[in-house]
């Protein structure tokens, strides 16, 4: 299976790692090999953290939109534009789409769905949310079949990161900032990360997939962390809670109020201990009840096992002749967003 990819930074990388030493485990799966035909890059000669062999680099988009062998574009630039485009150009083509884009995914991800559905080829974007942990298989499969009631928990590793630092070490804001980034958590523009925008797009998306609503990201409650200081962390402390970045999606009757808040969480509360890039998630379903997700939410290699998990099983399905002639999962359910008090 010949694959182009968009972008080689953090994420990039630890998709090439892993489908280079995980050879084995990945034809444990597949018949076939993952092969990397071209990856489109701004800065084809930059230093990079991994060796990239020069002739698999370009930066000339048409080099992967042109080249029919390749089945699936997987797009790690991240933003809005060009990626936007790249990728309806590729499905128009015929290509499949992996995608580890909140930001994309947010703000335009029902109308990429609607246009691979016409044209037959599946968008995946597991890596969207969570990084690692596998969230949207598990509300899309496992447990599709319940009315999901409600999703809450900590889905920005930066902002966890963070006051992780902050509360553990005494650490200042910037000090645990420049860590974070140079861990790889943070997004290009850390400001995402820290006022709250990226978990408003991950909870979007989440809400999407579990209510079947379009949510536009910036219509949805929320707060950053800038404001939180040593004092905060320490009166929190005091009183027997932590200071976490939460993210919440819950269904009423004819509305779903949605929010993104730091919040003080009691000791005792399993969301208390979840530390550094590690993101957690309670799911409850009228069926199944409470489900709790853990895992890495952020970083090269567990990122890139989500995305790796969205080639595989869209390889699968192009083995098994099989086309997403799925339903959407923003289906226009008619109901009210609002924050939830
Ligand atoms: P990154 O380290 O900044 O890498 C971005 C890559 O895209 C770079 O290789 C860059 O090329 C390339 N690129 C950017 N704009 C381009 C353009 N216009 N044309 C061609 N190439 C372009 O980003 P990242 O952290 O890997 O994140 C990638 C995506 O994954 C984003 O959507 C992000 O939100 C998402 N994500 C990230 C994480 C994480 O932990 N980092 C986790 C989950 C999801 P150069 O190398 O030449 O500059
Ligand atoms: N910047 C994001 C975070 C990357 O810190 O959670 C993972 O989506």
């Amino acid at each position: 299976m010949k694959i182009g990819i968009l972008g080689m930074g953090t994420v990039g990388a630890g998709v090439y790692k892993i489908i280079q030493e995980n050879k084995k485990e990945i034809n444990k799966y597949l018949d076939n090999d993952i092969e990397i035909q071209r990856i489109l890059v701004r800065a084809i000669n930059k230093d990079r953290a991994i060796f990239i062999p020069s002739e698999l680099l370009t930066d000339n988009y048409d080099d992967i939109l042109n080249d029919e062998s390749i089945k699936i574009v997987v797009e790690l630039m991240g933003g809005i534009h060009p990626a936007f485009d790249y990728i309806k150009q590729a499905i128009m083509k015929g290509k499949h789409i992996v995608t580890a884009n909140k930001a994309l995914m947010a703000t335009h991800g029902k109308e990429l769905e609607d246009l691979a559905k016409q044209k037959g080829v599946f968008i995946k974007y597991e890596a969207s949310v969570g990084g690692g942990i596998p969230i949207i298989n598990t509300l899309m499969d496992s447990l599709a079949a319940n009315k999901i009631e409600e999703i809450i928990g900590i889905i920005n590793g930066t902002t966890n990161y963070i006051l992780t630092q902050m509360t553990n070490y005494n650490m200042s804001f910037d000090e645990a900032l420049k860590l974070a980034q140079d861990n790889g958590y943070a997004e290009a523009d850390p400001t995402s990360d820290i006022e709250g925008e990226d978990a408003a797009f991950k909870i979007s998306i989440l809400t999407s997939i579990a209510y079947g609503i379009s949510v536009q990201p910036n219509i949805i409650e929320r707060e950053g962390i800038t404001k939180i200081d040593k004092n905060d962390i320490k009166y929190a402390s005091k009183l027997g809670y932590k200071i976490k970045l939460l993210a919440a999606t819950k269904r009423f009757n004819d509305s779903v109020g949605i929010y993104v808040y730091p919040s003080l969480v009691p000791n005792e509360h399993p969301l208390a201990a979840i530390n550094n890039e590690f993101n957690a998630l309670f799911v409850r379903g009228n069926a199944v009840g409470e489900v709790l997700l853990y895992g890495k939410g952020a970083g090269s290699l567990p990122t890139g096992s989500a995305v790796l998990s969205d080639i595989m099983s869209v390889t699968k399905s192009i083995n098994n002749n099989i086309r997403n002639s799925k339903k959407s999962d923003r289906l226009d359910n008619n109901m009210e967003v609002r924050g939830i008090g």
